[in-house]
């Protein structure tokens, strides 16, 4: 969730940057937008691995504990915050390569993240209390 505020910070202040100059001379902006870019894509890398992990972790405990999966929502949502992590990290490469429509499908999946972000978060919560004493 950290890595996400980040991004949906620097993603901000590119998105207005790039349409909107800042009271900037026009090489500083253009530098201002590159750093923002390379923090914005390094979170976004990190992100990706957090997510991953957070996946594999999630499904080699629950498989090592109860030998099945699916024992709540928190399957389903977790499996939806993947996909649209997975999605927006594909519509980013799109976006590099020069492809202007990716920058609405990258928005819409980055929309979507913060809801699924957020489910994951309140249903593993609730079901880490039958691990609490
Ligand atoms: C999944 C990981 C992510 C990766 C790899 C990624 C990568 C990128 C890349 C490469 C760009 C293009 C930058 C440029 O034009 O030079 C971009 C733009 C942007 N990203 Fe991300 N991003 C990720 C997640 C997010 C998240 C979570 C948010 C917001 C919550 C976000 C918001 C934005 C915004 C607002 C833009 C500007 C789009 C525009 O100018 O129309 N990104 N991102
Ligand atoms: C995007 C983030 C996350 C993903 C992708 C994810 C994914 C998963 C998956 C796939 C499982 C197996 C669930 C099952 O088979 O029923 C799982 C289990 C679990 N997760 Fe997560 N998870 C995430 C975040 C969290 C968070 C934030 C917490 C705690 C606050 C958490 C706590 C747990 C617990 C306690 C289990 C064991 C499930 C059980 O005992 O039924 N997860 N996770």
């Amino acid at each position: 969730m950290v890595a996400y505020v980040i991004l949906a910070g620097s993603g901000f202040f590119i998105f207005r940057w790039i349409r909107q100059p800042a009271n900037l001379p026009e090489n500083q902006r253009r530098g201002a937008i590159a750093t923002l870019a390379t923090v914005h894509l390094g979170f976004g890398i990190l992100m990706v691995l957090l997510i991953l992990f957070l996946l594999a972790i999630g499904i080699v405990g629950t498989l090592g504990h109860f030998g099945n999966l699916g024992h709540s929502v928190h399957l389903p949502v977790g499996i939806v915050t993947v996909q649209l992590t997975l999605m927006s990290a594909w519509s980013a490469i799109q976006i590099l390569q020069g492809k202007p429509w990716a920058r609405q499908v990258h928005l819409i999946c980055n929309g979507g993240i913060a809801i699924a972000l957020l489910l994951a978060l309140i249903s593993g919560w609730s079901v880490v209390q039958k691990y609490l004493p």
